[in-house]
C-alpha cells in the first residue's frame, strides 16, 4: 500500500517549496501518495492561485479555507481543521516546508496525533524572537521527525540545540530546486519589457515583514529612500504593505508619483523571476530571495537587522543594510563596486530527490 503523506501548502514562499517535492513523490506512485492541503493563509488569486498553475502544482486535495487573521486565530483555526482532517483521512507522515504560521500549526497538531512530521529547510535561526518565524522554526524543529537542512550552517544550529546528529539530513536549497526548473522560461518572459524597462537597468523591491512596513512612518522613511535612488525601481506591493500605504496615504505623503518608483501588483512565479533575473539589484526583507539572488549571482540588499540565512552573507552576493546604510550600499551596486558570490554546495536543483529517497527509507522501517 502506498503511503499517504500530506503536503503542507500554506502561503506563497511555501508554493516553491512544496511543487518539487509534490512531483518527486508524485513520480513514486507504488510507495508514495501524497495529498497537498492547503490552508488558507493565502488566498487571494495573485498570492496562490497563480503559483499553483506557474509550478504546475494540482488543485489542492483538500483547502482548509483558514484565511488571515491574527497570529493566534490563524494558528488556532488551522489546528482545529488539521485534526479533524488527520483523524478522518489517517495519514502517514506530514510534510511541512519553512516558517510559517500553518507550518508550526500542522506540526504540532500531527506530532500530538503520533503522526511522523517532516521539517524541510529546518535549522535556520535568525536569533530574533520578534519575528513571528523564528518562534515557528523553534516550534517546529523541536518536534519533527527528521529535519532537512539546506546548509551546514543549519546543521551547526541543531546540533547546538541538542539534536541527535541522525534527526538532521543535510540535503541542500528546496526553492532552488523550483528555480532550477523554471529559470530558463522565466528569462525568456519579457515582463520587464512590458513596465518599460530594459534588462540590466533597472532594481526589484519587495517589503512585507511587520517591522519594516506595519509603522507608516518608517515604511514612509524606507520610501523616501527608494524614490531617490537613480534607477527605475519595480515594486509588486503585498497586501500587508499595501494597507498600510492606503491607510496613511503614503503615495502622495513620499511623493511616488513623480518618483523612477513603480508600484506593482503581487506578481506570478515566472513574471517576478522575470524580473529578477533582468535586475541590477535586488532590495528586501524576503527570505528566500536572499538564496534566489545568490543563486542568481544578482547584488542583493536585505534591510533587516538579521538573517537566519548567512551563507547568502558569507558565500553569496547579499548585505544587510539599515535605512541609514542603504543609499551609501546602492551606489557601490550602481558603481559596480560588489562581491561576486558562489552557489553553495547542493543548491543544485536536485534536493527534492535526496528528500524523498531518505522519507521513503523512513517510511518502509515503519
Ligand atoms: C506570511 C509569513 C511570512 C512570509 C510571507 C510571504 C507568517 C508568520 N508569515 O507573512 O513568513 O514571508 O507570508 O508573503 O506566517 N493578505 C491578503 N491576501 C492574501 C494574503 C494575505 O490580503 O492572499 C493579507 C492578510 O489578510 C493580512 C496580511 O495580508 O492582513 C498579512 O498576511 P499574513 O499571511 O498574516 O502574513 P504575511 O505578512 O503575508
Amino acid at each position: 500500500m502506498p503511503k499517504k503523506i500530506f503536503l503542507i501548502a500554506a502561503a506563497r514562499p511555501n508554493f516553491m517549496k512544496v511543487a518539487p517535492l509534490w512531483r518527486a513523490m508524485d513520480a513514486r506512485p507504488d510507495s508514495m501518495k501524497p495529498m497537498l492541503i492547503h490552508t488558507g493563509q493565502h488566498y487571494d488569486k495573485n498570492m496562490s492561485d497563480v503559483f499553483f498553475e506557474d509550478l504546475g502544482l494540482p488543485t489542492p486535495h483538500v483547502h482548509l479555507g483558514v484565511g488571515g487573521g491574527s497570529h493566534a486565530q490563524q494558528t488556532a483555526g488551522v489546528m482545529v481543521k488539521f485534526e479533524e482532517l488527520c483523524l478522518a483521512e489517517k495519514p502517514d507522515l506530514v510534510l511541512v516546508v519553512g516558517d510559517v504560521n500553518a507550518t508550526m500549526a500542522t506540526s504540532v497538531t500531527a506530532a500530538k496525533l503520533h503522526i511522523p512530521v517532516v521539517h524541510v529547510e529546518a535549522g535556520l535561526r535568525s536569533r530574533d524572537m520578534t519575528m513571528p518565524e523564528e518562534i515557528n522554526r523553534l516550534m517546529t524543529d523541536a518536534i519533527a521527525d527528521l529535519l532537512f537542512t539546506p546548509s551546514p550552517d543549519a546543521d551547526e544550529n541543531l546540533r547546538a540545540e541538542g539534536v541527535a546528529e541522525e534527526r538532521i539530513k543535510l540535503v541542500g536549497n528546496i526553492m532552488i530546486d523550483s528555480l532550477v526548473r523554471s529559470v530558463a522560461k522565466a528569462r525568456d518572459l519579457k515582463a520587464y519589457e512590458k513596465l518599460g524597462l530594459e534588462s540590466g537597468k533597472f532594481g526589484v523591491v519587495t517589503l512585507h515583514r511587520p517591522a519594516n512596513v506595519d509603522d507608516p512612518d518608517n515604511l514612509a522613511r524606507i520610501l523616501g529612500v527608494l524614490t531617490a535612488v537613480d534607477l527605475p525601481l519595480v515594486f509588486p506591493v503585498h497586501p500587508r504593505t499595501r494597507a498600510v500605504m492606503q491607510e496613511h496615504d503614503l503615495g502622495s505623503r513620499c511623493g511616488l508619483v513623480d518618483s523612477r518608483l513603480i508600484l506593482a501588483d503581487p506578481l506570478g512565479y515566472y513574471e517576478f523571476m522575470n524580473l529578477v533575473i533582468h535586475s541590477r539589484m535586488m532590495l528586501t526583507d524576503s527570505g528566500g530571495l536572499q538564496e534566489e539572488t545568490t543563486f542568481l549571482d544578482i547584488p542583493c540588499l536585505t534591510l533587516r537587522p538579521n538573517t537566519e540565512r548567512p551563507i547568502t552573507i558569507t558565500q553569496g552576493t547579499n548585505e544587510l543594510a539599515t535605512i541609514e546604510s542603504m543609499p551609501g550600499q546602492i551606489s557601490r551596486i550602481l558603481e559596480g563596486n560588489w562581491k561576486k558570490g558562489s552557489v553553495p554546495d547542493l543548491w543544485d536543483g536536485n534536493t527534492a530527490p535526496r528528500i524523498v529517497d531518505v522519507i521513503a527509507d523512513f517510511l518502509a522501517d515503519k
